[in-house]
């Protein structure tokens, strides 16, 4: 048996995309609304969310938080997977995104399992005590993401998990020349968790590339 990774390419995305439970109607009219009114269809994948929902489930985790919300799409996914009495916090720094989140969240099945905290990550991760989170995800600003992990660090408990998007950098992580100012962030933020003594951790290629880390 062959220790080598298989390359992963557009064609096994789709084949995983279609061998995963499928997307549930009312999400559906949520990125669809999204859309319409203006929001970019930046939320993580479908395959990515019920991955999220399986490792919130294995660590029966009831404190979540997640920094960007956009609109509401991943902080209702993670709420449908909580234990009872559980809760998302979730934070977003535009307005409008804040305001769209909150409309389709009160129509959702989670509607009392979610509060949306208008503002910047930084300064509502200020107030959260230490050990208090079950689980973090993190995926807003990519220059704030060194300052979210020092703060995860602090406020997830131990055993917790530590969730982070994007470490495929929009799909530009290996690009010679990346269009995405961002990139050099992503590189730079890949470096520190794979430094990270903190953390068990793993990049999981599903979506734009999960990091998925759990506080030793
Ligand atoms: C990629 S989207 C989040 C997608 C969402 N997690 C999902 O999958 O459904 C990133 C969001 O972070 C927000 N954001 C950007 N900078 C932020 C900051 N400093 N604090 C909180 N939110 C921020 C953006 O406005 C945007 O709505």
């Amino acid at each position: 048996m062959s220790s080598s990774s298989t390359a992963v390419t557009q064609a096994h995305f789709e084949y995983v995309r279609g061998h995963t439970d499928p997307e549930d109607p009312f999400l559906e009219q949520l990125k669809q609304a999204a859309l319409a009114a203006g929001i970019p269809p930046i939320w993580i994948a479908h395959e990515q969310a019920r991955l999220l929902q399986i490792l919130l489930r294995s660590a029966r985790a009831r404190e979540v938080l997640e920094v960007g919300t956009l609109a509401g799409y991943s902080a209702i996914t993670m709420a449908r997977a909580l234990s009872a009495g559980g809760r998302v916090r979730t934070i977003e720094l535009s307005a409008k995104h804040a305001a769209f989140a909150r409309e389709w969240i009160a129509r959702s099945d989670v509607a009392g399992a979610i509060e949306v905290l208008e503002g910047s990550g930084a300064e509502h991760l200020a107030r959260v005590p230490d050990r208090s989170l079950d689980a973090i995800f993190i995926d807003a600003d990519k220059r704030g993401y060194p300052h979210y992990l020092e703060q995860a660090l602090r406020a997830v408990r131990r055993g917790g998990l530590v969730l982070v998007d994007n470490a495929f950098a929009f799909g530009q992580l290996l690009d010679a020349q990346p269009t995405d100012p961002d990139v050099p962030f992503v590189r730079d933020f890949n470096e520190r968790m794979a430094a990270c003594e903190q953390l068990e951790r793993v990049i999981v290629p599903v979506g734009d590339g999960l990091w998925v880390g759990v506080v030793r």
